[in-house]
């Protein structure tokens, strides 16, 4: 059963991965892709003091803010404590599962083969991650998926952009995960936030046309 964060991502079929490198710019970056209309937005523990931007965004009403890359107990507890409604691995990770047991944050694991996406939808998991979307196969992977579990509710992400999000909710993906792709490195270099906002509508036009 889904809860209603996953069900606002499933209506939007947008999630904006803000892998950046320090907590002020992911805060920028994340207000200005959420000023284009994505407004689920992950935050991984990568980023130098990820808790502090997940709290400051957490203030932000209309946002939806989870964690990501987690891959330790202690990563997900302080995504937890700063106010993350979400917790998101590239695989299935027991102690990250453990902690959103214990909170209100919602578990979004990751996989890559038929087997670990059957494996986890049996452990009663949806939406599932499926990560790296693009090296695995693209649409047509995600497609080949659903032929077999077409029960299945996946996100594919990584080498997500507007040129090819479309193909993927065409192929029957639930939602899409983006991350570099709304992130030139010249942009947040320049620190050109507004052209950030146009990348995010841009997205979003490309999978309503
Ligand atoms: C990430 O690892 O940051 C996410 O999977 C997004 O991948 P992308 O930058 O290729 O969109």
């Amino acid at each position: 059963m889904m809860n209603n964060v996953f069900d606002e991502i499933g209506r939007t079929k947008l999630i904006a991965v803000v892998r950046v490198d320090d907590a002020d710019t992911a805060v920028e970056a994340a207000l200005a892709i959420a000023e284009g209309g994505i407004t689920a937005i992950e935050i991984p523990a990568t980023v130098d003091q990820f808790d502090r931007a997940i709290r400051r965004l957490s203030l932000h009403g209309g946002l939806a803010v989870g964690a990501a890359t987690l891959f330790s107990e202690s990563d997900a507890s302080k995504a937890v404590e700063a106010g993350a409604s979400f917790l998101v691995s590239p695989i299935f990770v027991d102690e990250v599962w453990d902690v959103s047991l214990d909170s209100d944050a919602q578990y979004l694991p990751g996989a890559a083969t038929p087997g670990e996406i059957y494996s986890i939808m049996e452990g009663g998991f949806e939406p599932i991650k499926v990560f790296p979307a693009e090296c695995l196969g693209g649409p047509k992977y995600i497609k080949s998926l659903l032929a077999i579990l077409p029960d299945a509710k996946l996100i594919p992400t990584g080498g997500i952009s507007s040129a090819n999000a479309r193909e993927y909710i065409d192929a029957g993906a639930f939602a899409v995960g983006v991350g570099g792709s709304l992130l030139p490195k010249g942009l947040l270099e320049a620190r050109d936030f507004k052209a950030i906002t146009h990348l995010a509508f841009g997205l979003r036009a490309s999978i309503s046309e």
